[in-house]
């Protein structure tokens, strides 16, 4: 059965995971493989300008497909942790978090298997998801370079784990990993919520086509778009 469901299902990374699962059969919290018949070809320099993507059934242009999900807004966490050895702080911004479950209480994200921050971030046991607000793109931006110290400048306190809190972030949440699930070039991590707080007001940083933005829709402003009854 696997075999024929490696054929015909589709997945797609981080976003887009599972995508379409068609006549595809998982065992329960199992993902198959990337299916070989359903491929992202990049095509930065060639994109034919036609607009189709997918409609061959086989091939999406990898590309349009970043292009797509980036229409998606998301709000950004960093995932932090302690290196329990000495201290040190490692951490990574991150978009496909989401919630799961409220009971048990459950929140999930991507990690791309090219990470370098993540094996450091996984073995301290338990990690701290912070959500970021807008007035801390600086730090996100700090969060999501790779090598170097992606702390040096940022304020932060511990968490009952021994996390790091971001000074500024709207909240934290100290989250010990369920499980983990292989899903193409990212895995899903799903962690369970120990303990949480909520820290500042303001609006949440938010990412869109590749660039960050900020929240407009206050009560005030939702007060001027929808009609009093
Ligand atoms: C807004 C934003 C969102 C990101 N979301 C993710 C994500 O969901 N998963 C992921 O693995 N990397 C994500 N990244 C990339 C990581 O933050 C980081 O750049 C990457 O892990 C490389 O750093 P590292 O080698 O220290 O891990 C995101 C980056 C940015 C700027």
């Amino acid at each position: 059965m696997s075999t024929r469901a490696a054929r015909t299902g589709k997945t797609e990374g981080c976003r887009g995971v599972p995508v379409m699962p068609r006549r595809r059969r998982t065992r329960r919290g199992t993902f198959l493989p990337p299916a070989p018949a359903l491929r992202t070809r990049d095509t930065a320099s060639t994109d034919s300008g036609d607009g189709g993507d997918g409609g061959d059934g086989g091939t999406v242009d990898g590309r349009r497909f970043r292009q797509a999900l980036g229409t998606f807004a998301t709000g950004v966490v960093a995932v932090t942790a302690a290196d329990p050895r000495d201290g040190r702080p490692y951490g990574l911004a991150v978009n496909s978090f989401t919630s799961v479950s409220l009971d048990p209480p459950l929140v999930a994200f991507c990690v791309s298997h090219t990470s370098t921050s993540w094996p450091r971030v996984r073995a301290a046991g338990e990690i701290t998801v912070n959500v970021l607000a807008g007035r801390q793109r600086e730090a996100c931006a700090q969060l999501a370079s790779r090598g170097g110290d992606k702390f040096a400048g940022l304020g932060w306190t511990a968490s009952p784990s021994g996390n790091p809190i971001l000074d500024g972030a709207l909240a934290w949440l100290d989250c010990a990993i369920e499980a983990e699930h292989v899903a193409g070039d990212h895995t899903i991590v799903v962690t369970r919520v120990l303990r949480l707080d909520l820290l500042a007001d303001g609006d949440p940083l938010v990412f869109f086509r590749g660039a960050y933005g900020s929240f407009t829709a206050g009560l005030d402003a939702l007060a001027e778009a929808v009609p009093a009854p």
